[in-house]
């Protein structure tokens, strides 16, 4: 995730949210509030969603260029580490859901609406090179590959207990 497109002279600036900038913000507030944010934005987003979306495309990748051995041997072993992180923010949202329920759920909400937000906005303005250097390098488009994000993501919100929060199909 690089620098935030979001936000910028927007009045609702939480709607187009990089969860970078959520993550981020523990650096200003360490409150329980500011935590859970940046847990679900890091750790349930980050590595949750975007990162297996894209472990799973890069995976196919190698299976289209070659055998690959030690490179499919590291990324088992990268994947199984980040299931572990995965676990560490999903135990701690399931944790905070149980103990301060719809005021949790809200937080994850926003959190959730906002990346949604990003990811469509993203995908809308993209600009037509980058088509190509998608295809390229993830062997799909910038549409299949959000399609991939969104749906790892409705798998970690199930996995919390949230099977209703952001959208159904993308
Ligand atoms: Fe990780």
């Amino acid at each position: 995730m690089g620098e935030g497109v979001g936000g910028r002279g927007h009045r609702r600036p939480h709607l187009h949210r990089d969860p970078a900038d959520v993550v981020r913000a523990l650096e200003a507030s360490r409150d329980e509030d500011s935590f859970l944010k940046a847990v679900v934005a890091y750790h349930l987003i980050g590595e949750g969603s975007i990162g297996r979306a894209n472990q799973n495309f890069v995976a196919a990748q190698f299976d289209r260029v070659g055998s690959f051995p030690g490179l499919r041997e590291a990324q088992r072993l990268a994947v199984r580490d980040e299931v572990r992180h995965i676990g560490i923010g999903v135990s701690y949202a399931r944790r905070r859901l149980t103990r301060d329920g719809a005021r949790a759920r809200a937080l994850i909400e926003e959190i959730v609406e906002g990346f949604q937000a990003l990811g469509d906005s993203l995908l809308e303005h993209a600009a037509p090179g980058l088509l190509d250097d998608f295809v390229g390098a993830y062997g799909a488009e910038p549409a299949t590959l959000w399609a991939e994000v969104l749906r790892q993501l409705r798998l970690r919100l199930r996995s919390i207990g949230l099977s209703h929060v952001g959208r159904e199909s993308s």
